[in-house]
């Protein structure tokens, strides 16, 4: 048997915890053979609600859970950890602006990253899905200089998984044979879902879907899926953020499918003209625990637009939090 590794959560006792906490312990995120322990961290007031979600894992008797730590700071609960899965951040409260949120969780993500920074595995692999998650995730790796930025990613895979499941109820697939989708951007309604690289049992999707349909319905379907749920379900997505994050860490760590592509939020690097130093979701493939943003792609004029939209809106994310951000160190560029 492998030895375990540790995996830090944030907000373990909130909605979308509740569904990736068992799925990490049952061995869906790490692999099989992989024992894992798991370090819950919560805010002081929701310990309680955490304790007896740790009674539940435990009743679960999963045969790769080897042990779990609960927490109410991040310090302690980020000490070693190989995998930081950054969940937890404050809801937007009434009459609070997006600009009150971003800033408001701003600060939260400052002082994870410099917790991260001093106590988490040199080699943490770290995961952002509070949102605002590109922008938390610029803060989060921009305050813990003694880590490369490559080691610092956000959470754009649900709004790939959407994109692949709405293609495919739409066609008549399935989702295993559609690939090549891509989502590009920011985790907000500005994101851009690419068809025009994707494929559908190996043909190109493009050509057997309506193009009036792709852009009047399907890219502001999958833009305000969000909100659709939330309006749908009175409460914001869960399950499909839980399977989401297992898809994105899974790939990361064990490699994407052969001649399958992931959409990841990562540091850019000017690829595809985007501006360096914001959080972008970029196609990636990943082998042996890096990922590779995929180069060579073709933009015509529409999506060369769409791709500045959404660029746009996290450039104006950065500004709000500039203060947040400290000055980029060697380390930084080690990209
Ligand atoms: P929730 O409100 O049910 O749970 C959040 C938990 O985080 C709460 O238990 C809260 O006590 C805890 N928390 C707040 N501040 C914390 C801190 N500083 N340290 C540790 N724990 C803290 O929310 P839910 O549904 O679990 O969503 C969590 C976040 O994920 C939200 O920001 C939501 O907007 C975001 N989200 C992002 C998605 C993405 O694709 N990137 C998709 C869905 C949700």
């Amino acid at each position: 048997m492998r030895r375990p590794v540790r995996v830090a959560v944030t907000g373990a006792a909130g909605a979308i915890s509740y569904s990736l906490l068992f799925k990490i312990a049952a061995g869906e995120m790490m692999g099989k053979d992989q024992p894992v322990i798991l370090q819950l961290i919560e805010i002081p007031q929701a310990m309680d609600a955490l304790r007896g979600v740790a009674m539940e894992l435990m009743d679960c008797a999963y045969p790769l859970l080897h042990t779990i730590t609960l927490h109410d700071n991040v310090e302690d609960g980020f000490k070693n950890a190989h995998y930081a899965l950054l969940v937890g951040a404050r809801p937007r409260g009434p009459g609070m602006e997006r600009s009150d949120l971003i800033e408001v969780n701003g600060e939260i993500f400052a002082r994870q990253g410099k917790a991260l920074n001093d106590y988490a595995n040199r080699d943490v692999k770290v995961l952002i899905t509070g949102n605002p998650a590109n922008t938390n995730a610029l803060i989060a790796s921009r305050n813990a200089p003694d880590l490369s930025p490559s080691q610092f990613t956000c959470l754009t895979r649900l709004d790939h998984n959407r994109a692949k499941g709405i293609l495919a109820n739409q066609t008549g697939a399935t989702p295993r044979d559609v690939n090549g989708i891509i989502v590009w951007g920011n985790h907000s309604p500005t994101q851009y879902p690419d068809l025009h690289h994707a494929t559908i049992l190996g043909e190109p999707a493009i050509n057997q879907v309506d193009m009036n349909w792709y852009k009047e319905e399907f890219i502001p379907k999958v833009q305000q899926r969000g909100s659709e749920i939330i309006q749908a379900r009175g409460l914001s997505s869960a399950a499909s953020a839980a399977q989401a994050i297992v898809d994105h860490m899974h790939d990361w760590v064990l490699g994407t499918e052969p001649g399958e592509v992931a959409s990841m939020g990562i540091l850019s690097d000017g690829s595809y003209g985007v501006e360096k130093g914001i959080f972008y979701s970029f196609p990636v493939r990943c082998n042996y625990g890096r990922y590779q943003i995929v180069q060579g792609i073709e933009l015509n004029d529409f999506s060369k637009e769409c791709l500045k939209v959404t660029e746009q809106e996290l450039l104006e994310e950065k500004a709000v939090v500039n203060h947040l951000l400290p000055e980029e160190t060697a380390a930084s560029h080690d990209n």
